[in-house]
């Protein structure tokens, strides 16, 4: 458990780190992005989830995952009884690709290090990946979700579990079952 002094500390490092990607130009997409999106959540959070990109409602907003999307994953987290306010969102990308296009390797790369150390100052029990760019960084460019959805990896400092990007269920409801699961396994290994 963190002590208060560490917590205050992790909180101004965060906000330090905000401030550095607000003046990022590692990539081109700063160009095109309305607003960065850094992250939003608990910064005592045991629960970090990762996902793609911002999209046009999160570039608008400057936060992640208030679109449809973000609406979805937060029916499915009351669903299994986890607050958002308890957990920390933060995307591989800061900036919107236009027309909300994949990210590329240039800009994953360049922005990695800002993902990087937003999971060591949340330092998280756990970490879902959302969707097939979450899972690269996390996991290795040659995984896929369909090989890894339903496993669980010990990375040691953390643990990883895969699952679906909410943007598929929208278009995929039938996995939203596993979906659930995948939250409820996650679950287990909170405090
Ligand atoms: N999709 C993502 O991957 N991230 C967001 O913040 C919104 C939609």
């Amino acid at each position: 458990k963190k002590t208060t002094e560490t917590q205050k500390n992790v909180e101004a490092e965060l906000e330090k780190l905000k401030k550095a990607v607000e003046n990022c130009k590692a990539c081109d997409l700063h160009k095109t992005k309305k607003n960065y999106v850094f992250g939003d959540g608990n910064p005592n959070a045991q629960l970090m989830f990762i996902g793609e990109a911002p999209g046009a409602s999160e570039d608008e907003q400057g936060l992640p995952f208030v679109g449809r999307a973000g609406q979805l994953l937060n029916e499915l987290l009351k669903e299994v009884g986890i607050a958002r306010k308890d957990v920390y969102i933060a995307n591989c990308l800061k900036c919107r690709p236009p027309n909300n296009r994949d990210p590329q390797e240039n800009e994953l790369k360049a922005c990695r290090p800002f993902l990087d150390k937003q999971m060591e100052l949340i330092k998280p029990k756990v970490i879902i990946t959302l969707g097939r760019f979450a899972l690269m960084q996390i996991l290795g460019n040659d995984k896929k979700i369909t090989q890894t959805r339903g496993l669980i990896f010990d990375k040691k400092t953390y643990i990883a579990i895969p699952t679906y990007h909410p943007a598929y269920l929208l278009r995929n409801p039938k996995a939203i079952e596993i979906f659930l699961n995948d939250l409820k396994t996650a679950k287990q290994y909170l405090g």
